[in-house]
């Protein structure tokens, strides 16, 4: 849309008090969610810059695809509700709908599964990078090794100013990011490289890579992969998170997408973002036992103390992780599915959620179970090993970050980001000879 149909007859007027001079700033209107004050020519006429860390009140770009409201909990796929998608969807539909814009009638479904399934094996060459690699490596260092490394195999798929080089390169990341996350964990436990198999669906495929060996028959499944499936679905794309705006700023520059993708990884693996679930794990089982919950309440609320309640808050959401909901729900079924009558750490997580929303530091600050909460509990109960917690989520976000920044390269109003600063440093000063230092 151009600028002029998102004006809102609204707009706000800046007065500087000590000059008494007025600015007046656009307000942008979107399909849904809260209006923008566009400040895109604020410095050229005021001389000031927007200062805003962290970027808790600062929209960075226009998008089509994924709508969140913090408030209300809810969040939509190009429309679609999360729980709708998690309930009937599955993971290759869901990578065919926030590339494309909708789902796929039943001819583009078949079409988009097999041009996937037929790009998930890697080249030959590229095998030979895990080598290089301790063999206990964390494998989110390996696949930000490896990931990063197809830039340098697959050249014939880097112009980026070229549609059939973007749609190429983002068929090859959904495709083989699944092949390389397994084949990180067999790296890590010394097991031989598992190949892709083609008549399998994207999840048992990733199971099989994961799970199966050459010595004996694999049989995958069916609650598994449907658990994975779905984990896969509810992690697949977050409108601007942490890595999503990395993936963008990287490919702001121009840098080819496996390179960006690369970078996408690294952000996620920071524990306040995509590695909070191994940290709710570790923390699950440091925490032990019930008695314990009332002494790490009480450190998460210590300030002094750098310990907090991992897969709890929320930039964005004020109210349940609406993937908290479905991932919480899924854990009782494929627990229950798969025979697991107590599993201590989920009734650990659920007796923790209680006592914490009874909390009044937590209800005050609106912190609720966010997706990693319960994630790491049907992780383990796939036979997913804790460090390779992460590893799944990027996966999963693979396709999230790839229609972001497809839709990033596409913006006509895309330029490279820049942000400015709040400069505290020392003003000039002349350069003081060695000799003459204090
Ligand atoms: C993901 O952005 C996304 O969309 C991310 C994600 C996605 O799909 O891409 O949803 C995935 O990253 C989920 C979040 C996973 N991270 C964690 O579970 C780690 C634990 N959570 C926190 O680190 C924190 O809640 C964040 C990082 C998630 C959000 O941090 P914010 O928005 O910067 O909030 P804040 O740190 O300013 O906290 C506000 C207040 C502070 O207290 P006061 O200064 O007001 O007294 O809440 C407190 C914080 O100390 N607080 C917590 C807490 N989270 C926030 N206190 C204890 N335990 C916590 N978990």
């Amino acid at each position: 849309m151009a600028d002029q149909d998102r004006r809102n007859t609204e707009t706000f007027t800046l007065t500087n008090n000590a000059t008494g001079e007025e600015f007046e700033l656009p307000v942008l209107e979107g399909s849904v969610g809260p209006k923008v004050i566009d400040v895109r020519r604020l410095y050229a006429e005021t001389g000031y810059f927007t200062y805003d860390p962290g970027f808790t009140s600062t929209g960075s770009c226009e998008s089509n695809i994924t709508y969140i409201d913090g408030d209300e909990g809810i969040l939509l796929y190009r429309g679609y509700p999360i729980a709708d998608l998690a309930e009937y969807s599955d993971y290759t539909e869901i990578c065919y709908l926030l590339l494309y814009g909708d789902l796929p009638n039943n001819e583009q479904k078949e079409k988009f599964d097999f041009d996937i399934t037929y790009h998930t094996m890697l080249h030959e060459q590229l095998i030979q990078f895990y080598r290089g690699f301790r063999r206990d490596s964390h494998p989110m260092a390996i696949m930000c090794g490896v990931v990063g490394a197809l830039s340098a195999f697959y050249h014939d798929s880097l112009d980026i100013s070229d549609p059939w080089h973007r749609m190429v390169a983002s068929y090859r990341t959904i495709a083989k990011i699944p092949t390389i996350a397994a084949q990180a964990y067999k790296y890590s436990i010394g097991q031989p490289f598992i190949y892709p198999r083609n008549d399998l669906s994207y999840a048992e495929n990733f199971l099989y890579m994961m799970f199966s060996t050459p010595a004996e028959p694999y049989e995958i499944s069916p609650i598994l992969a449907r658990a994975m499936d779905r984990t896969l679905i509810l992690h697949a794309d977050h409108e601007q998170n942490a890595s999503t705006s990395t993936v963008r700023l990287a490919g702001s520059s121009g840098a080819n997408p496996f390179a960006c993708i690369a970078a996408g990884i690294a952000s996620l693996w920071g524990p306040a973002h995509g590695g909070a679930n191994e940290a709710v794990l570790n923390m699950l089982q440091e925490i032990g036992d019930k008695k314990n919950i009332p002494e790490f309440i009480k450190k998460a609320k210590d300030k002094d103390d750098p310990f907090r309640l991992m897969g709890f808050g929320h930039r964005v959401y004020k109210n349940f992780d609406p993937r908290a909901r479905v991932m919480q729900e899924s854990c009782h079924e494929v627990l229950g599915e798969l025979g697991v009558t107590n599993e201590p750490l989920l009734e650990l997580a659920i007796e923790l959620e209680r006592i914490a929303l009874e909390d009044e530091y937590f209800v005050e600050r609106k912190l609720y179970p966010n997706v990693d909460f319960y994630s790491g509990i049907i992780f383990r109960a796939m036979g997913i090993p804790v460090s390779m917690f992460t590893v799944l989520f990027a996966v999963a976000r693979t396709v999230g970050w790839i229609a972001q920044w497809n839709e990033m390269v596409e913006d006509p109003n895309q330029k490279i980001g820049r942000p400015r600063q709040l400069y505290l440093g020392e003003t000039e000063r002349p350069y003081v000879a060695l000799d003459k230092r204090g």
